[in-house]
């Protein structure tokens, strides 16, 4: 029998969940399949979820209705459903939607050829069990050419929020040796990659047997100074002085963190387990923008959390003024089964959870566009990403700060290291005009000394 040839991929959710279909797509090679963009081409159709809010799910239900479609008219076809909903869904996925063939959790992903082959013979393959050492160490990620690599340092997470599925669809935290990391950020820099972004649900708790976060990040930026490192994400409770010191020790670590509060309260925070007080986290950017000067911060917040008050949400917003972040990642609490907020009530009621969401992007609109204003007049390093969204004249790029840039081209080239002189903002984007085209390392053109 002829072997089916050609997998599509599409994928929904955070960074790991990209990092995860690249080393999906890597088994998937080694197995004998060709990635193709097209679904009418598609042998095997995989779609890799996120369980982490109700909406992320929904939307992915509504995509898996057009992969039933494509499978009416391919009834060869092979349909499976990969990641965190595969995780946290489980077999009541097959139940509802009938035309999937297989299930496959964060974990699992080496299995996926022989459940391929098992699906082919007409079966039905579910491998969602959670690993406390899959961290897929010895595959090399299937990496297209492009400016910026996603490498996995951890998997899994241990904080236990209680709003949060992802300890329950990734289970247990587990790094990987900094050694292999090393190993893969020279690769990525041997093929031209511009910058790296380590991730990890809470990057800041890497722990290999000998080495902590800061060690590997230092590492990292060592490996070759004209590759731009990021990483995400930082929990606030676990970022140390020594994390502080050593981003600011290496110019080619991005001045940029994301750092999510989720709330202003310490009644909100103490419900949701996050385990610091406002206070502290107020503390801690105090710290940090000492010892960085210019450095960027983003973050995420929740609002209409269980028992949430008007003065909880007040805090919220004082607090977003106090820290003055650059962007904010902004949601509404969505219950999620299995978590520990589940029993509690969910009891703001949605058109307050939607009116407190707006007021919060209102307040982070007007500081991110005050933020931006201050950076016109200044000349800023810019890594060049590709063309403008709005102009075909123009290319857009980002800082180190991660702010985006448009500016029109002028005799540079994706991937060179620009700077450009900021001329207007709005609260998305810097517009500016680029003054020297650099084919350096960002350090050389992003510091002030
Ligand atoms: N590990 C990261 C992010 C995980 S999920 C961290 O700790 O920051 C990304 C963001 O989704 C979270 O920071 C949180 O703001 C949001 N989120 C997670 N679960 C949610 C839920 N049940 N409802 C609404 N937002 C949620
Ligand atoms: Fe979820 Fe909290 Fe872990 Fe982030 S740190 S993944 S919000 S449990
Ligand atoms: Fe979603 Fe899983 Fe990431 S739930 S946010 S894809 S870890």
């Amino acid at each position: 029998m002829q072997t089916s040839r050609n997998v599509y991929i599409e994928t929904y959710g955070c960074q790991m969940n990209m990092a995860d279909t690249e080393i999906v797509l890597s088994i998937m090679r080694d197995a004998g399949f060709t990635r193709t963009n097209l679904l009418t081409h598609a042998d095997v159709v995989l779609v890799n979820t996120c369980a982490v809010r109700d909406n992320a799910e929904q939307r992915i239900i509504g995509r898996l209705g057009d992969f039933n479609h494509y499978k009416k008219s391919h009834p060869n076809a092979i349909v499976g459903v990969l990641g965190c909903m595969a995780e946290r869904v489980r077999r009541n996925i097959m139940e509802s939607e009938d035309f999937v063939d297989l299930l496959v959790g964060p974990d699992e992903y080496r299995k996926l050829p022989a459940l391929i082959e098992a699906a082919k013979e007409g079966g039905k393959g579910i491998a969602v069990k959670l690993s406390r050492v899959e961290n897929y160490d010895d595959i090399i990620p299937f990496r297209t050419e492009g400016l910026s690599a996603w490498i996995s340092i951890m998997r899994g997470c241990d904080k236990f929020c209680t709003f949060c599925v992802v300890p329950f669809t990734r289970g247990r935290e587990r790094s990987r040796l900094q050694a292999k990391v090393l190993k893969e950020v020279e690769e990525v820099a041997r093929r031209g990659f511009k910058e790296a972004t380590l991730l990890g649900q809470n990057v800041n708790s890497y722990w290999d047997g000998a080495y902590d976060f800061p060690d590997l990040l230092a590492a990292v930026a060592d490996v070759d100074q004209s590759l731009r490192i990021r990483f995400m994400t930082s929990h606030p409770q676990d970022m140390s002085d020594k994390l502080i010191t050593t981003i600011a020790s290496r110019s080619n670590i991005c001045n940029y963190i994301h750092l999510p509060v989720q709330s202003g309260s310490d009644r909100i925070l103490e419900l949701m387990n996050r385990t610091y007080t406002a206070d502290h986290y107020l503390n801690l950017v105090r710290k940090i923008k000492e010892a960085i000067p210019g450095i960027s911060l983003s973050t995420d917040i929740i609002t209409g959390f269980s028992t949430e008050t008007e003065d909880d949400h007040k805090q919220t917003l004082d607090l977003l003024k106090a820290v003055e972040y650059d962007g904010a990642y902004t949601f509404k609490y969505s219950p999620r089964e299995n978590t520990k907020a589940w029993s509690m009530n969910d009891d703001v009621p949605e058109e307050v959870k939607s009116r407190r969401l707006s007021e919060v992007i209102d307040i982070q609109r007007n500081i991110s566009l005050h933020r931006n204003k201050t950076m016109i007049g200044q000349t800023v390093g810019v890594l060049v990403e590709g063309p403008s969204k709005k102009s075909a004249a123009d290319f857009c790029g980002r800082t180190d700060t991660n702010k985006m840039v448009v500016f029109p081209k002028n005799g540079d080239a994706v991937g060179d290291f620009i700077e450009v002189r900021i001329e207007r903002a709005n609260s998305a984007t810097l517009f500016g005009t680029q003054e020297y085209v650099f084919h350096q390392p960002p350090a050389f053109i992003t510091r002030e000394n």
